[in-house]
């Protein structure tokens, strides 16, 4: 019998390794012959550790389960996959979150030893770069143009676009940035890619340097993601070894050499421009663009900065066509988003979808509302600089135009939900107080304004003038929007300029000793 306890970060941090280890006892103790198998996770945090046992009539789940919950499971039959126990959960490919949800890049993980190449090219791995070796470099960009594809680090800029230009720069070398630094609030989709389906990122960023003419790719990873760069390092190493990158790719005469680069726990180095003065070993300082890092990137060479989202799209197009990712979507937001469902939620975890779902639909259906059950009262969607989202907001759609027509950004897709305790003029208070302590200190507004942020808030919070200083943090808000070099100090303000507009209350009520 083969079954599957996933080895990611959050299955591993809610005891999957134990759970793994107590299996394997259990097998011996009863002298039943099994094969476990670490597999990445499905992304349903809630349901961690999910064990999986492979049966004929599919992969049967149980969870989550806790190291104490193995060996009652196993009496009950788990290695025959009976589904007699209390955590028994069924076929799991069956469980309506997973069920409704469009995984095209999602579709792997989960499923498959994350580092198996084998499993990975079963399942269309390294198809797209077989496809995009038979292309031109041309003919590459315009397949991504095709598929509609958006940056998803945030920003939603055209990546076939931004492809082109690249592609169009002349230089001696070229460079693919695959932006890994994944730090806003409730975030983990960049993460799960990393540890559960690392062939995708590498196949996605050599398709890029194929698309453009770079031979070298790194990965900016954010320190604080130590399995991600151990799974990243045994697949490249994996990768070279099998001829998919390397000098001379699957025989085609292409080269693309990859390398991970690690961060050092600053939010601003996932800025692009303070991201590449980091690769090349200088602080984390923001540059003005332009020049575009498309233009003057690493080293002042011609770079594509992509997240690890939009990399890790581009297998799929090249693989199955541009116009097969655009079919799903709405508007001019094409494909599916990779959204993360945090903070205060039942059901916590990655939910892949098609644009143009309702954010009330996400949060109830798939979320099941608060994990506390109090009612909801807000949501945050798009990091730490997204704005705060009250429940007249809750039926847009999930697109980008629909978010940037009442001020919102969908941004990376982090959802995070808060219940009726939260006080949102401590959230207010918390969006100023976190580009204070992050601001790479480049320009006035952003590094000088956020600290007075935090000032006059906390004069509001005290009661003191409170008129006068809503007048005061009103301008300064528009200040950094209008005059910040980058979107840290330029977007701040937006969680803020929400609180005052739709939780006003929260604010300006005084605030007990200590409070
Ligand atoms: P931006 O709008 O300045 O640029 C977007 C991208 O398009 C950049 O890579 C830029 O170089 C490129 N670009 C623009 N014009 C181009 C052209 N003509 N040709 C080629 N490339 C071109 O936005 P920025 O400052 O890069 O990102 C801001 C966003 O980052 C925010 O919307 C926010 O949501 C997101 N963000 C994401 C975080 C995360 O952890 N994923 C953290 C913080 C912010
Ligand atoms: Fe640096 Fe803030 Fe200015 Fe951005 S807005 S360049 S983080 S000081």
């Amino acid at each position: 019998t083969t079954i599957y306890v996933p080895c990611d970060t959050t299955a591993r941090s809610l005891g999957a390794d134990a759970v793994a280890a107590r299996l394997t006892r259990a097998a011996e103790r009863l002298g039943v012959a099994i094969q476990l198998k670490r597999n990445g996770s499905r992304g349903l945090f809630w349901l961690e550790p999910l064990v999986e046992v492979e049966t004929a009539a599919g992969r049967v789940a149980y969870g989550p389960v806790a190291p104490t919950d193995v060996d009652a499971l196993v009496d009950a039959g788990l290695f025959e996959g009976r589904q007699e126990h209390a955590l028994a959960l069924g076929d799991i490919e069956a469980h309506p979150y997973l069920a409704r949800q469009q995984r095209l890049t999602f579709s792997r993980i989960g499923l498959t030893d994350p580092l198996s190449l084998e499993d990975y090219t079963a399942r269309q791995g390294f198809a797209g770069l077989k496809q995009a070796l038979a292309l031109t470099p041309q003919a590459i960009v315009d397949e991504v143009k095709a598929s509609g594809l958006r940056g998803r680090g945030g920003a939603a800029f055209p990546t076939g676009i931004k492809w082109q230009t690249v592609h169009d720069t002349p230089a001696a070398q070229k460079y693919i940035v695959c932006n890994a630094d994944e730090g806003d609030s409730g975030t983990f989709a960049d993460r799960l890619v990393m540890e559960c389906d690392p062939f995708m990122l590498i196949e996605g960023m050599t398709i890029a340097g194929l698309a453009v003419g770079a031979t070298q790719g790194y990965i900016y990873l954010r320190s604080e993601y130590p399995l991600a760069q151990a799974m990243l390092d045994e697949a490249i190493a994996r990768a070279e070894a099998a001829g998919y990158l390397g000098e001379n790719i699957l025989d085609s005469g292409h080269a693309f050499h990859l390398e991970v680069r690690l961060g050092a726990g600053a939010y601003i180095c996932g800025e692009e421009t303070s991201l590449l003065e980091s690769l090349e070993g200088k602080r984390g300082l923001v540059r003005a663009k332009p020049p575009l890092p498309a233009i003057e990137g690493l080293f002042g060479q011609p770079t594509v900065v992509n997240n690890v989202l939009s990399l890790a799209a581009v297998p799929f197009i090249l693989d199955q066509g541009g116009q097969a990712y655009a079919d799903y979507g709405m508007g001019k937001s094409r494909g599916t988003l990779a959204l993360q469902l945090a903070g205060n939620v039942a059901r916590g975890g990655l939910v892949e979808l098609a644009f143009g779902t309702t954010l009330r639909e996400l949060m109830e259906s798939f979320g099941g509302g608060t994990r506390s059950g109090r009612p909801l009262k807000a949501v945050q969607v798009g990091g730490p600089l997204g704005a705060y989202l009250p429940e007249s907001q809750w039926d847009t759609p999930l697109d980008y135009e629909a978010f940037a027509a009442f001020g919102g950004v969908v941004g990376h897709g982090g959802v995070v939900m808060f219940d009726d305790s939260v006080d949102m003029g401590a959230q207010a208070r918390f969006a100023m107080e976190f580009c204070a302590v992050e601001s790479c200190g480049k320009c006035t507004p952003c590094r000088i304004g956020a600290v007075r942020g935090v000032e006059v808030i906390d004069r509001i919070r005290a009661g003191d003038a409170a008129d006068d200083n809503l007048v005061l943090l009103a301008d300064l808000c528009e200040t950094m929007v209008d005059g910040s070099l980058c979107a840290m100090g330029g977007m701040t303000p937006f969680p803020v300029q929400s609180v005052m507009k739709h939780f006003p209350d929260d604010l300006t009520r005084p605030q007990a000793e200590g409070g």
